[in-house]
């Protein structure tokens, strides 16, 4: 296998997914497919359920703390700073809940940010008589720069991903987080469009909070994600009242001796019933996989790939960010003139399946892509222009 800078290059991991051979899809910017050991593992949490005396009080920990670390393992964070969530707009929400705001202060997001990190900043702003301040898309491209720019002494949070949902504009997180510290600010990152896929390090870029669905990038289940929580946020509020959360909560028979001391780290956080015991498995196995393949490798794998699509797309007039601009692992198209009527219908007939974000076509691949899926696309795409 051919060694590269930042990881090695994995080869096509289709064998491992359920993706028939004629379906090109590289829509994972949408919903991440699940592999087979995912479903395998799904499938036998859901039948154990069928014989409930075979779930002992144990599950209802055992699963979560693997879970837990397996994916603080991708950020670089310890077991005990991360919280089991349902989805990243109740991660922000537990954020928005616990980050001071004041009148005359603001919350930096991005234009056309995804909404799960835009509703509760419009909320809480709302009370304190703070602004939300959007930077807009800069003609320079460098959307880092802008952020920079539009940061102040009356900047108390600011709220971002690590690349654009849209067209994947990479932002540098470790820049924009040394300076959120120079003004006193609280970061909170929404990174559900790469977790799983670019490295990243909550130690050298230092959020307050971070959040990631698993339904994407991570191919895990829908309706599960996980919440950073730096250790100095570690003693606010949840939303919530999980029983699971207070002290001596796994001593199932003496639950009504009510408590008021939370369990330690960031556990008081979890959602209820995080156990989820039925889908919990399928998490780890989807972690697992990402573990063993490795973050570096995969990006490096992903990146490549759509280098080789931005490059025939070119040979189209298809124009795209530069690979400096944007994140490895997306690739936004944009025609000259303009989205061409029914494209998405156009390259579904021939089983290409992506998206239209804004006014370009975003292209998101993961490992089960092979090179065939690329000249399915490609020779798509030529229809579609003529
Ligand atoms: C950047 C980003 N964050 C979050 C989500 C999903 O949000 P939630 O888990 O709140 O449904 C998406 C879905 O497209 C997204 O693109």
């Amino acid at each position: 296998m051919l060694t590269l800078r930042g990881g090695a290059m994995i080869p096509s991991q289709r064998h491992l997914f359920d993706i028939p051979e004629d379906i090109a899809y590289l829509n994972c910017a949408y919903l991440g497919p699940l592999s087979h050991s995912v479903v395998a593992a799904g499938r036998q949490a859901s039948a154990k359920k069928s014989q409930p005396w075979e779930i002992g009080s144990e599950d209802f920990f055992t699963d979560t703390e693997i879970a837990r670390a397996l994916f603080a393992g991708l950020i670089n964070a310890s077991d005990d700073d991360i919280a089991i969530v349902p989805a990243a707009s109740y991660g922000v929400s537990v954020a928005a809940r616990n980050l001071p705001l004041a009148n005359g202060q603001s919350v930096v997001v991005l234009a056309e940010q995804f909404p799960s990190n835009v509703y509760a900043w419009r909320e809480s702003a709302g009370a304190a008589g703070a602004r939300v301040m959007t930077v807009a898309r800069p003609e320079h491209g460098d959307v880092t720069r802008a952020v920079l720019d539009a940061l102040d002494e009356r900047t108390a949070i600011v709220a971002l991903p690590h690349c654009h949902w849209a067209d994947g504009a990479l932002l540098d997180l470790e820049t924009i987080g040394h300076r959120c510290r120079e003004l006193g600010a609280s970061l909170v990152l929404d990174v559900t469009q790469s977790a799983g896929v670019m490295p990243l390090d909550v130690n050298v870029i230092q959020p307050d909070f971070l959040v990631a669905a698993c339904y994407k990038w991570l191919l895990g289940p829908y309706s599960i994600g996980f919440l950073y929580v730096a250790p100095h946020r570690q003693d606010g509020k949840p939303i919530e009242f999980n029983w699971r959360a207070r002290l001596g909560s796994d001593n199932f028979a003496g639950l009504v001796n009510y408590e008021d001391t939370y369990v330690s780290g960031a556990h008081r956080f979890d959602v209820g019933e995080c156990a989820n015991f039925q889908t919990m498995p399928a998490v780890i196995a989807a972690l697992q996989q990402i573990r063993d393949w490795g973050v570096p490798a995969i990006a490096k794998t992903l990146a490549t790939r759509n280098e080789g699509i931005a490059e025939r797309a070119a040979e189209l007039g298809l124009e795209s960010l530069g690979a400096e601009r944007r994140a490895g692992h997306f690739l936004s198209l944009r025609f000259p003139r303009g989205i061409p009527e029914g494209l998405l219908d156009t390259l579904r007939q021939a089983r290409v399946y992506v998206s239209v974000r804004g006014d370009s076509l975003r292209i998101t691949p993961h490992l089960y892509n092979d090179d065939a899926d690329v000249d399915r696309l490609m020779r798509a795409l030529e229809r579609a222009i003529d």
